[in-house]
């Protein structure tokens, strides 16, 4: 790996590469040109065993340039940890991200690294911004996908073109790779969720390859379905269990309803059966929110959890009549508008609830 000599100050260029012995030797020089010998720069090639020659070329060009190709053996081939790979590999601190094919152009990392700063974790070389282009040769579909695709991303990062694969950072801004699951090709896009990274664009030229072929397949296209998903899941995790919550509290009502009226029907007094339905209903919902809303946190013992969760309703249940109670009996508006009472008490009950059942009841750690 050779030894690490200012690791903050230069700079290392990181490319995963797939059977692109055809573009390496005109990456290289344009790289080389792009920094004119005024930064210490390396480029490493994260290549997934392409066997076509790019090991040997390397090896070659590596006697006049600072360049090494780090090939990923015995696992399949992945273009994301390809580049995760890289990162960690290079000699430097300050890393710069790009394609091989020369889509990017390599002229631009300067740029790149001159908008890093204390506000700006990662530069994205973006098509979408004022001044940036596609290829001239893109035909209307193409560029509905890809600006649909954008589309898709708009709730998670502030960034015209987060699909680009060409940015650059400082890895030790980034989250640490046990915190990242990226699946397919939208690295960059990962590291910006998951890193709630502050980005900041700079419009590029984006050309398509002349030599080689690409790799993006429909089952690409899927990956990068799956891959949202998952970003909208971790994106959102808050607000959709707080929904689930309260989607769970309402199959409750439905719960308790129905053992209210059943139980009378059995000759029950009312009194009673308004006392017995409450457990089942809370039963179906400890239960419900175990298997769904909870079904990440750890599985504790059931009796012990139960009982927390009952706690928790009641305690829900007090805050529920007892804003209703004082909302009504001490605010005019409120007593004029008791519906409105009501909903606050239901929505006051569903935040305690809610809250003790994330901190308590299904609590990260047993003990
Ligand atoms: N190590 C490794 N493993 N590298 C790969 C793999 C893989 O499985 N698949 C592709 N690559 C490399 C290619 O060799 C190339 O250097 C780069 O990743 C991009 O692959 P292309 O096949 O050229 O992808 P593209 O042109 O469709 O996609 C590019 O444009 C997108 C925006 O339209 C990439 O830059 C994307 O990152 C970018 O989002
Ligand atoms: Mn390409």
């Amino acid at each position: 790996m050779g030894e690490r000599v200012e690791p903050g100050r230069g700079v290392s260029v990181v490319v995963p590469t797939f059977r692109e012995a055809e573009n390496i030797p005109a990456l290289v020089e344009r790289i080389a040109g792009a920094f004119a010998g005024e930064t210490r720069w390396e480029l490493v090639l994260a290549d997934d065993d392409s066997g076509d020659g790019s090991e040997a070329l390397v090896a070659r060009l590596s006697e006049r340039w600072p360049v090494r190709i780090e090939v990923r053996r015995g696992v399949p081939r992945d273009l994301s940890l390809a580049v995760l790979d890289g990162i960690r590999s290079a000699r430097f601190d300050r890393v710069c991200v790009m394609d091989a094919d020369l889509s990017h152009p390599p002229e631009r990392i300067p740029d790149l690294l001159a908008a890093l700063g204390d506000d700006v974790d990662l530069v994205v070389g973006s098509r979408y911004v004022p001044g940036g282009r596609v290829d001239a040769g893109w035909g209307f579909l193409r560029r509905l996908n890809s600006w649909g695709a954008t589309q898709l991303t708009r709730p998670l990062v502030r960034c015209a073109d987060p699909m680009s694969g060409f940015f650059a950072t400082d890895r030790r801004r980034l989250p640490d790779p046990g915190r990242l699951a990226p699946i397919g090709y939208k690295i960059g896009l990962e590291l910006m969720v998951r890193g709630g990274l502050r980005v900041r664009e700079i419009p590029i030229a984006f050309r398509d390859r002349d030599l080689g072929a690409s790799k993006l397949s429909w089952r690409q296209q899927l990956n990068f379905l799956r891959h949202l998903s998952r970003l909208y899941a971790f994106r959102f995790a808050g607000p959709v269990r707080f929904v689930t919550f309260g989607l769970v509290g309402a199959s409750g009502f439905v719960v308790d309803s129905a053992f209210y009226f059943g139980l009378q029907s059995f000759g029950v007094s009312h009194l009673l059966a308004r006392f017995l339905s409450f457990w089942p209903a809370v039963s179906s919902n400890w239960l419900l929110n175990r298997a769904i809303t909870f079904r990440d946190r750890p599985r504790a013992p059931r009796g012990g959890q139960w009982s927390r969760f009952a706690v928790a309703s009641i305690l829900g249940l007090s805050f529920n009549f007892g804003s209703y109670w004082a909302l009504t009996g001490f605010v005019e508006f409120f007593d004029d508008h008791r519906f409105l009472a009501f909903a606050a008490g239901v929505l006051a009950g569903s935040a305690v609830n809610f809250a003790a059942a994330t901190r308590w009841v299904y609590r990260r750690e047993e003990g």
